[in-house]
């Protein structure tokens, strides 16, 4: 009977316009000549595009997870008025329910993995498992595209990594060439077959709840333990977690995204980051087409990061919490990358928030540290330069692989975590930072201290030490990819709870 009654009242679907915010011109309290660089400004508009990506140790899938397909999903929808048709006056569940959600991608299409054709698919992809992920996320992309100026745009984008690596199985390459069986080793946590395991996917789309039913929410959630019993969340038992919420009050403020992520004693090396990708190339650390909702790629000195975010809980002694996490790519040359996984160098930057996280750059031992600092105003200071160079400001610097000119001493980064080589530069809170509105001090913005942070990113990035060879005309540096979250590094049985509200990437426009 009530079924009827429905099917009458959703005759008439308006687009809910004016709740979907169409401006990307950022006005309020900015200058014009900024412009938001990512799709959803501020993370206000009702009709969300979300998806999430899950990646092995060298970010690829390796293996899907039986009956979750391959780990690519999105939730992503529209958001129409139910109307009565003209003269209809007997819609009363149109007063009750006035809004309904169309998704645009579905369980069915969610849980696609390898071996199912989709729209668009490529031979090779359909029995490949690395190859099928990165199809799918632009199969999802397609669902999910937002028309816009000056470009389309899909999605932001949840990434999930564990860091296991099963050495014996030599499954990620080293700097981006075949790898050889070694191992075991401490460096890389591993219970065994099979450790490299993707996780559960769990999905709760996105529907309208509250007493009026204006309040929008959803949730991606799951365990690396793949006999995880999660009808009791984390707290049941001692396997890893993670779950992001996300929600939203109807035409009001921002989403506010909750996530949490825990580790286990099988799976203690964890990430959750909040993702703005690029909308096409590779993004950080991801050397296939990428999906996302960076519809201008921020360009070193020229952006700005803004956002909210208050920490519940940190994740304990060694999770890095990102401030900031960005990812580029150039070559040791300057030269842009080119999918040659040789010679592509993978840039990432971080911000590292927590407190406990200590400075490995010393004075009396500077291989851990980036060559020199650059002031705000261009004064560069060597790390011989002890009276000078600010220590405590780096966490660490690693070299890139590949890289032939280094100056003594250094240390490489890891070979195995990333698909190409790549360069690392960690950054502490400390007063050098100020300048960029950094946090200047430890604690700062830390657990009970949420903060709206307004981030000179782009000056900051292009301060920072980067190696590049000898001679070689500097690369332009494009972030393809801007992120926040923790990386909680080999320790089980710990909890980083945050939330994220009113993202944005500012960038001056160009005329
Ligand atoms: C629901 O609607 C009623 C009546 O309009 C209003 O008083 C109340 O504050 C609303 N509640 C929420 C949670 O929006
Ligand atoms: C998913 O939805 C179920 C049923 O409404 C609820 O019990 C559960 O708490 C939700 N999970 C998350 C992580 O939001
Ligand atoms: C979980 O781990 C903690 C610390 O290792 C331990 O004290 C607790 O008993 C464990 N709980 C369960 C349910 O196994
Ligand atoms: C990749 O780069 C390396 C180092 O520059 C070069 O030797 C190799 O020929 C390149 N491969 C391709 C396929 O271009
Ligand atoms: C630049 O800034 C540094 C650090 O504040 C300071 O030591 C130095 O004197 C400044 N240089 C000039 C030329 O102002
Ligand atoms: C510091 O390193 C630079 C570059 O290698 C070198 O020219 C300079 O002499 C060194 N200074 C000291 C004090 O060691």
């Amino acid at each position: 009977m009530a079924r009827r009654k429905v099917s009458v009242c959703y005759i008439v679907l308006t687009l809910v316009v004016v709740l979907v915010s169409q401006s990307s011109v950022v006005s309020v309290s900015l200058s014009n000549e900024y412009v938001s660089a990512v799709g959803d400004s501020g993370m206000r508009r009702d009709a969300l595009r979300l998806a999430i990506e899950s990646w092995n140790q060298c970010n690829e899938v390796g293996e899907e997870t039986p009956n979750m397909g391959s780990p690519r999903a999105a939730d992503c929808f529209d958001i129409y008025k139910a109307s009565p048709q003209q003269g209809q006056n007997e819609c009363s569940l149109c007063k009750s329910m006035p809004y309904i959600l169309v998704h645009r991608v579905i369980e069915k299409e969610n849980r696609l993995g390898v071996g199912q054709p989709f729209e668009g698919i490529s031979q090779e992809a359909l029995t490949n498992v690395n190859l099928y992920a990165a199809e799918k996320e632009v199969y999802l992309g397609s669902k999910c595209q937002v028309e816009d100026k000056p470009k389309p745009w899909q999605f932001w984008m949840i990434m999930l990594k564990s860091g296991n690596m099963d050495t014996k199985a030599a499954i990620c390459p080293n700097n981006g060439q075949k790898a050889s069986p070694f191992g075991p080793d401490t460096r890389f946590p591993c219970f065994g077959k099979g450790c490299m395991n993707q996780p559960l996917i769990y999905h709760n789309y996105t529907t309208l709840q509250g007493p009026n039913q204006t309040m929008l929410k959803g949730s991606f959630y799951g365990s690396w333990d793949l006999d995880a019993d999660l009808r009791k969340g984390m707290f049941g038992s001692n396997t890893s977690y993670y779950s992001v919420t996300w929600e939203k009050q109807l035409g009001k403020g921002s989403w506010i995204f909750h996530h949490v992520l825990k580790t286990s004693v099988k799976y203690p090396w964890l990430m959750l980051y909040l993702r703005s990708d690029a909308t096409a190339g590779f993004s950080g650390g991801y050397h296939y087409p990428t999906r996302g909702m960076l519809k201008i790629i921020p360009e070193s000195p020229d952006f700005k990061v803004r956002f909210t975010l208050n920490v519940i809980k940190g994740g304990g002694p060694s999770s890095q919490f990102y401030l900031m996490d960005m990812g580029s790519c150039w070559k040791n040359n300057g030269q842009p990358c080119d999918g040659n996984e040789t010679s592509d160098v993978t840039r990432y930057s971080e911000m590292i928030l927590n407190p406990e996280t200590p400075s490995w750059c010393h004075v009396d031992d500077f291989k851990l540290c980036p060559l020199y600092h650059t002031f705000p105003n261009g004064t560069r200071v060597h790390r011989n330069d002890t009276a000078r160079f600010p220590y405590e400001a780096y966490h660490l610097y690693c070299a890139p692989g590949n890289a032939e000119y280094v100056e003594e001493p250094n240390v490489r980064c890891d070979p195995y975590s990333n698909p190409q080589p790549q360069e690392i530069l960690q950054i502490l809170p400390h007063p050098v930072w100020g300048d960029y509105g950094y946090p200047t001090r430890k604690g700062e913005g830390w657990i009970g201290d949420s903060r709206t942070w307004n981030l000179d990113v782009g000056r900051l990035s292009q301060s920072l030490y980067f190696y590049q060879d000898p001679g070689s005309v500097p690369a332009s540096r494009k972030w393809t990819s801007i992120d926040l979250g923790p990386e909680i590094y080999k320790a089980p049985n710990q909890v980083a709870e945050w939330t994220v509200t009113d993202f944005n990437i500012l960038v001056a426009r160009k005329y």
